[in-house]
């Protein structure tokens, strides 16, 4: 061991940590921050199993019933930390122009003066975990390399289900290898002999990316994506960074494999904005009247895509694990995720049940008494009488990918799997039809740009707003939104004057309502209705019309079998409305306002022509 001391805290950097720029970074980060440990993980079971014991007797976790969920905890987080804060999150970038109008900005400097007294004794009676973690497969030429620094156990054990984490990082990293340095704190720092609360936090918030220096900051939240630090900073923000200097993408999106009675395998990469169906959508399974048609999932939240030698877009999965919403899963909307969710699995937020099992809204038959996500009892009654939710809306589970019982044998395959079609689909009750097939990249680009979706629980703030979410990147995308639209566009470009089939872009929307307030569409595995007619148009062996925006399918154009749904619900979920649509491209017209600066020409000029069909 080699093992300075500063300012009397052991660093005790182990033997395996080799990393010159690593050892200083971390000597710095304890310098400044103060904790009165360092534990470096080494990624093993027996100190997944540790820090689990550790976190319930600090009464983090509550282990449940061994015999109904084994290896399982709960965490219930504090009631003013339970989702992303984009109003807190930032892109320090030299230029504001860089981060562009739809991110957080401040000048680097700033920011780095703003967080440096935050930051200056943060982790004081408390641990700093060292957490080593590979996006990717490790060692892979795709997969990029990140070390959190972080006072949460919490976050040490997330971070062991979600990625690739633990000593043979310290590997591929070697001696002098570049890893992105991501700093994690609750910002609860604990005077001597004080005993932490069970969630710790802070009210001041930062989530906070510098894109030039691949640099990390997360203050005062230990919830989700605000904290795990390989997820939306690292995979997200900081990798499309990395995408658009190098010519990749780095997206909000599921990747699917399908396979059809021929047994000819399709891979498709959906964007939907968050708690808008991408778990759900990689998990599918096929309805009766689809037989010989099979689902697999390769990945759930985020996808790098890469082009390879052949033209194609080769898409992996950076992450190992899933951070899945509960509510609303149940065996039927969804049966793969609650056969993966049987046991090893870190739920939070949920509601506890008197037989030391959870249960959320929308899990099946309520519980007669439960203790909700706020540790209050909670019964049928009291919610008819008050609306208390059992589990928060934005109640996740956190489990390995290897207990998915439908995961793709090719999901850890390091070359990643052939695109053959991008899916974008926000979340509208009214305006967009199910499925829209675009004509080409430019109109697919467009559509992914114009998207609208309600807002969900997965953020801070007004549920059920429609915002643009281009992309299902609103919040995701670390540089400029313009910039972003142009990459995407370029990328097509390349790959086109390689003589290679681009992947079809569809753009869908589960989600619209009837007059009684009731999804029309049923969604979930009857999605596969609509899958199945995707792969069928590549196949050149389905029928759609042709219309303002795009190519949806008519009724006959699917097949109905096994579900009653008539032509008239059909039209309800599949109509254009022209005067919506004018008012709904009045909405696209504001935002391309507002990305004015550097907008590609050609997104304008599709507007232009959608503008001018719609109007003839
Ligand atoms: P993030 O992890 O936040 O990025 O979300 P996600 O896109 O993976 O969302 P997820 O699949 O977990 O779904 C979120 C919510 O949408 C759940 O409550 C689901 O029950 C619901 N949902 C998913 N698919 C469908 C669908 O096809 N129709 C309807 N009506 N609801 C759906
Ligand atoms: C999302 O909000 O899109 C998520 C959950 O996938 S979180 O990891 O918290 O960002
Ligand atoms: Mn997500």
């Amino acid at each position: 061991m080699n093992s300075p001391v500063m300012q009397g805290l052991n660093l005790s950097t182990p033997a395996y940590v080799k990393n010159a720029k690593l050892i200083a970074w971390v000597a710095d980060m304890a310098a400044l921050c103060k904790p009165d440990s360092i534990h470096w993980c080494d990624g093993s079971d027996e100190e997944y199993n540790r820090l689990c014991q550790l976190l319930v007797d600090a009464g983090t976790f509550k282990k449940l019933n061994e015999a109904k969920r084994p290896n399982s905890f709960l965490a219930c987080s504090d009631p003013s930390d339970v989702a992303r804060v984009e109003d807190r999150t930032y892109i320090c970038s030299e230029k504001r122009e860089e981060a562009g109008p739809t991110n957080n900005w401040m000048a680097p400097a700033e920011m780095r003066a703003t967080l440096q007294p935050l930051f200056d004794g943060c982790m004081r009676g408390r641990t700093m975990y060292v957490v080593p973690f590979s996006m990717g497969p490790l060692g892979s030429p795709i997969a990029h390399i990140g070390i959190e620094l972080s006072d949460s156990a919490y976050v040490a054990v997330n971070m062991k289900i979600m990625t690739r984490m633990g000593k043979a990082v310290y590997d591929v990293l070697g001696v002098d290898g570049d890893f992105v340095p991501c700093v994690h704190t609750v910002g609860a720092p604990l005077q001597p002999g004080e005993k932490s609360v069970s969630w710790p936090c802070n009210k001041t918030k930062y989530i906070v990316h510098y894109p030039e220096t691949r640099e990390i900051w997360s203050y005062g939240s230990g919830y989700g994506g605000n904290a795990l630090l390989g997820k939306k900073c690292f995979a997200l923000r900081i990798a499309s960074n990395m995408g658009r200097d190098e010519g990749w993408l780095a997206e909000h999106m599921l990747i699917l494999g399908v396979t059809n009675p021929a047994g000819k395998k399709y891979h498709v990469a959906a964007a939907f904005p968050s708690a808008c169906g991408k778990t759900n959508f990689a998990m599918l399974i096929p309805p009766a009247g689809f037989d010989g048609w099979k689902v697999t999932t390769i990945g759930d939240d985020i996808a790098w895509i890469k082009p390879g030698a052949d033209g194609r877009l080769y898409a992996i999965n950076p992450e190992a694990g899933y951070f899945g919403v509960a509510p609303g899963t149940n065996t039927l909307t969804n049966p793969n995720c609650m056969a993966s969710l049987n046991k090893d699995v870190i739920f939070t937020n949920v509601a506890l049940t008197d037989d030391g099992d959870v249960w959320w809204e929308g899990m099946g038959e309520p519980p007669a008494h439960a203790i909700d996500w706020q540790g209050k009892d909670w019964t049928p009654e009291i919610a008819k009488a008050t609306g208390a939710k059992a589990a928060h809306p934005n109640a996740r589970f956190t489990v390995a990918a290897t207990n998915n019982p439908a995961l793709d044998p090719q999901w850890d395959d390091p070359a990643g799997v052939p695109i053959d079609a991008f899916i974008f689909g926000g979340r509208r009750s009214t305006t967009v039809p199910l499925i829209t097939e675009a004509r080409n990249w430019v109109e697919g680009v467009y559509m992914a740009a114009t998207m609208g979706s309600e807002t969900t629980a997965a953020i801070t703030g007004q549920v059920g707003v429609v915002r643009r979410d281009p992309f299902a990147m609103i919040a995701f995308a670390g540089y400029n939104m313009s910039d972003y639209f142009q990459h995407w566009l370029n990328m097509g470009k390349k790959l086109e004057e390689t003589g290679a089939t681009l992947p079809r872009i569809y753009t869908s929307n589960w989600f619209r309502k009837g007059e009684d307030g009731k999804f029309v569409w049923p969604g979930y595995g009857e999605n596969m209705r609509v899958l199945k007619w995707m792969i069928d148009r590549i196949e050149d062996t389905a029928s759609g019309t042709d219309h303002v925006f795009g190519v949806s399918p008519a009724y006959e154009d699917l097949n109905w079998a096994g579900l009653e749904f008539t032509a008239s619900q059909f039209d309800s979920v599949i109509s254009l409305d022209k005067e919506v649509w004018e008012k709904e491209l009045e909405l696209h017209a504001e935002l391309f306002k507002q990305l004015e600066h550097r907008l590609p020409r050609e997104l304008d000029e599709t507007l232009t022509r959608i503008e001018k069909r719609l109007a003839a």
